[in-house]
């Protein structure tokens, strides 16, 4: 900033009034307090120009008799601008407009570029792609949102004695930036709990803590791929995935379902990919479960060619009537499989906790790069959720949860129905928190889910979920965790006659 030395001559309008200039501007009714109205008239006459740097602004005692306020107020209000550059005050001296130089001055009279027309082209080729083609719902609660739990029944009154407890335990360490792999107790628990309910073959040394299973798949690009490699996903599959590896630069291979997932052709497994995403235990979004024999072919063909084996086991929690079969992880001999688990599901979404379950030769990577990349934090929150699984509240609430949600999907396919009879298919399986209300090929689903938003029914069209568009497969998402059960048939009674009117 140049010193201020006081012109020889002030321009008129500054010097004649300046305290005019203030008080025409300023309203004594207005909704803002004083201070802020104050260094609101001033930064803006300096920004502008229009108080020149090297006008002296009146003392502090007469601006506040003239506009009716407290001193202090100017005072204040001199001091902040002093610290911001926009005015410089020497002691008995006054106070007087810096030059403020293009920083701070009012750029917004100045003529600017003409912008693109088309804004996305600031965007990276990638970038714009991944805008274009972005799978997250602009809703996330109501009729029919896929995948939202029913976070209303979340114990609260035991999570908060929970957190009471942690914080008044909480370590320094927990409060400064995290170093490792996560909560140790957390890390415990989640081992514990993944060994005795889903099969998987782990200690706690192999999980890594992560702020969902987005972090999770953002790791995995970014430590087992680079960019331009090849990443196997099921058409259709989780728009997620397809996102996280999208913007990692990874050429999207879709893999085409039968009924039990992810089924390579001859030619693709000629051409191993670098990666493999796939949700075994209940494909998302259509619902098939993996046998045992097509599971074993993929890990022995994924050991042979050296390909990471991503399986996201994101709901197998809630099964209606048939027990889950066990994760693929525990099949695993070979050190290929990274297991992705999340509480979002189980818990609520804006938890933002989840876990990676590592080839023990992979933790230390992932866990030093979680550090680098994202400073992971939350360490309270993870000791508060290590007790509420150690403590048994995890396992009670996932119980009652499966109940209300077994509940509301009978209500839905019941709902159906009704209205459809055995018209439209239903896919999706006894599982999860949604199912898939299939559409004749002619119909365009993302028409049906835009005139179901103006209805107030909030629902996903199936072929958003496939990559490769001319084959997409037509239908609706419909999430009922979140919808009581007395909503569930009204609200698709109004579903049901938005779609009729594109039958
Ligand atoms: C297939 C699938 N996997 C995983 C997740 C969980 O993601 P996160 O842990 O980031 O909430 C979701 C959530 O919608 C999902 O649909």
């Amino acid at each position: 900033m140049e010193p201020i030395r006081p012109p020889k001559r002030l321009p008129d309008h500054s010097r004649e009034a300046l305290p005019d200039f203030v008080q025409r501007q300023f309203d004594a009714a207005s909704p803002q307090n004083d201070h802020r109205q104050l260094y609101g008239i001033l930064q803006r006459g300096i920004r502008s120009a229009v108080l020149a740097a090297g006008t002296q602004l009146p003392p502090s005692r007469v601006l506040a008799q003239v506009l009716q306020i407290a001193r202090n107020t100017v005072v204040h209000v001199y001091e902040q601008l002093a610290l911001e550059g926009y005015v410089q005050a020497g002691v008995g001296r006054g106070t007087f407009v810096a030059a403020v130089g293009p920083r701070l001055a009012d750029r917004s009279t100045a003529p600017r570029p003409a912008l693109p027309p088309d804004r996305s082209a600031l965007l990276s080729r990638r970038g714009s792609q991944l805008v274009r083609e972005a799978g997250a719902a602009p809703l996330q609660w109501g009729a029919f949102t896929p995948g939202v739990p029913e976070v209303r029944m979340f114990p609260t009154a035991i999570w908060s004695r929970l957190q009471a407890r942690a914080a008044r335990r909480q370590t320094p360490a927990q409060l400064t930036y995290a170093t490792g792999p996560g909560d140790a107790g957390l890390r415990q628990a989640v081992s514990d709990y993944l060994q005795g309910t889903r099969g998987v073959v782990c200690s706690p040394e192999q999980v890594v803590i992560t702020s969902g299973t987005q972090q999770s798949l953002h790791l995995v690009a970014q430590l087992l791929t680079d960019p331009g490699d090849k990443v196997w996903l099921e058409d259709p599959g989780y728009w997620g995935a397809r996102s996280v590896f999208r913007a990692h630069g990874l050429q999207l291979e879709p893999v085409a379902l039968d009924d039990e997932g992810m089924a390579p052709s001859p030619a693709q497994l000629r051409q191993p990919p670098r990666v493999m995403f796939l949700s075994p235990s209940h494909q998302y979004p259509l619902g098939a479960v993996m046998g045992h024999g097509r599971r074993q072919q993929l890990l022995d063909y994924a050991a042979v060619h050296g390909v990471w084996v991503v399986e996201d086991d994101y709901d197998s929690e809630f099964r209606y009537g048939t027990r889950p079969l066990p994760a693929l992880q525990g099949l695993d001999t070979q050190g290929r499989v990274v297991y992705l688990g999340t509480f979002s599901k189980t818990l609520y979404p804006a938890l933002r906790i989840a876990y990676l379950v590592l080839p023990p030769d992979l933790v230390n990577g992932f866990a030093q790069a979680l550090n680098e990349l994202f400073r992971e934090g939350q360490t309270v929150q993870q000791a508060v959720l290590a007790q509420f699984l150690s403590e048994g509240h995890y396992a009670t609430h996932i119980r009652r949860m499966r109940a209300v949600y077994s509940a509301r999907h009978d209500a839905l396919i019941h709902a159906i129905g009704q209205e459809f009879g055995s018209q439209l298919p239903i896919l999706g399986g006894d599982a999860g928190l949604h199912l898939v209300l299939g559409l004749p090929p002619q119909v365009d689903d993302a028409a049906v889910a835009q005139a179901a938003l103006r209805a107030g029914i909030s629902t996903r069209p199936l072929s958003l979920y496939h990559l490769r568009q001319p084959a997409a497969t037509k239908g609706l998402m419909l999430g009922y965790g979140a919808v009581p059960e007395g909503e569930i048939g009204p609200s698709f009674a109004r579903l049901a006659q938005v779609v009729r009117g594109f039958l």
